[in-house]
């Protein structure tokens, strides 16, 4: 079937152009696309900060109705609306293990643009093959995508508002609810008060953290952090020494547990030197190969404190999202505070705005 994408054919550029969409095969199901949000994943794909296979669809937050299922399907059906997320191959000891974020072949399945077969859906005009983002290629109005990285959700919430959940949403609301698991009364230090960080900070709140701190250097972000369920922040920009502010909020401690949602070095050593005895920091900021060097003494030995990262927020979408719904339905999980939609013509501009942060999580409807 004819589609409309957007396609990445060299570094740095998008534009929209008209492929064919095989059909589903086994174990996968044809999606007609409602709306796609607008990750720093695709942005650092485009700009091939990140490898990705080109010439590549990106787009990795899809929502939308499944329209075909493919043979050997029970677990969706024409109709079901879904929120898409991250591949994982399902038959590795980590996917054996129910961890399927730490599957043995994400990166693979992540940037090779291929499905978990080694083949590919999309054809352009002249008969080549196109690759898609995370087994998906959410910018477009069609997709296939394995049934295993497809949620079925609630019919009753408005679809196009769950898109930040199969990537960002799901990052920063899993490193707590899912690797930290926080016990009520406890701190958090949130470095970062973006998409990601913002989850984490709605997360902290759910789970009865008492003090939850956010750390950032724009003003109208930690504000509405506050609104999020921060009760203190810091901007960077003003604070001389993050750390120690940290501990003076927290009776001179530190806080039980940090995290680190924007991928800038500094920020995760201020995130290990924050924590109290037996503190745990998580690192989900991409920093690519840039070097964090770490007090190992002072920081994780003498505190018996532990430093972890964590892919996809340690969730398994297949649980975890469902619960994420019904948190938003609940209104414990604001997410359309933090989010603008655009048209799918308008991709580049989304992209532009989320880039200088006028925007916190872009969303394309289609
Ligand atoms: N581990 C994973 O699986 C995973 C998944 C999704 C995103 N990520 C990564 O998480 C990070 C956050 O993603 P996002 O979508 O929330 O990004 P974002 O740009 O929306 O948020 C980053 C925030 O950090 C703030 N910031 C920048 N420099 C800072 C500094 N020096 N001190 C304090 N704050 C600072 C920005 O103002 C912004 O509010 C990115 O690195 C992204 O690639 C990781
Ligand atoms: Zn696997
Ligand atoms: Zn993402």
């Amino acid at each position: 079937m004819k589609v409309k994408a957007a396609i990445t054919r060299a570094t740095d550029k998008i534009e929209i152009e008209e492929l064919e969409l095989a059909a589903p095969k086994a174990g996968e199901v044809l999606i007609k696309m409602v709306a796609c949000g607008v990750c720093h994943t695709d942005a650092s794909a485009i700009k091939q900060f990140i490898p990705a296979n080109l010439p590549m669809v990106m787009g990795h937050e899809g929502v939308g109705i499944v329209e075909q299922v493919g043979e050997g399907v029970n677990s969706l059906k024409v109709g079901d609306h879904v929120v898409m997320s991250y591949p994982s191959c399902g038959c590795c000891d980590k996917c054996f293990e129910g961890h399927p974020y730490a599957c043995e072949n994400s990166f693979s399945l992540f940037f090779g643009g291929a499905y978990s077969d080694g083949t590919r859906r999309l054809t352009d005009a002249k008969g080549n093959e196109i690759s898609v983002l995370f087994g998906q290629g959410g910018f477009s109005t069609y997709c296939v995508v394995e049934a295993r990285n497809a949620v079925k959700v609630d019919p009753e919430v408005d679809l196009k508002a769950l898109c930040s959940l199969g990537c960002g949403v799901q990052t920063g609301a899993g490193a707590v609810l899912c690797r930290m698991k926080p016990e009520p009364g406890t701190s958090i230090a949130v470095f970062g008060a973006g998409a990601v960080g913002m989850s984490a900070i709605m997360a902290a709140k759910i789970a009865g953290c008492d003090k939850i701190i956010a750390i950032d250097l724009v003003p109208s972000r930690l504000e509405m952090a506050l609104e999020m369920g921060a009760t203190h922040v810091i901007n960077g920009k003003e604070c001389a020494d993050v750390p120690a502010k940290i501990k003076e909020i927290c009776d001179g401690k530190g806080v039980h547990y940090g995290l680190e949602a924007v991928g800038v070095p500094v920020l995760c050593q201020q995130m290990l030197a924050s924590l109290r005895s037996e503190g745990l920091g998580v690192l989900v900021g991409v920093t690519g190969d840039k070097e964090v060097g770490v007090l190992a003494n002072a920081w994780l030995m003498d505190k018996s404190a532990s430093f972890a990262g964590v892919v996809e927020g340690g969730a398994n979408p297949q649980t975890f999202i469902p619960e994420l719904v019904k948190f938003y339905k609940q209104g414990r999980l604001p997410i359309d505070k933090m989010t603008k939609y655009y048209k799918f013509e308008e991709i580049n501009q989304a992209f532009e705005d989320s880039h200088s942060g006028a925007v916190i999580k872009p969303i394309l409807v289609f």
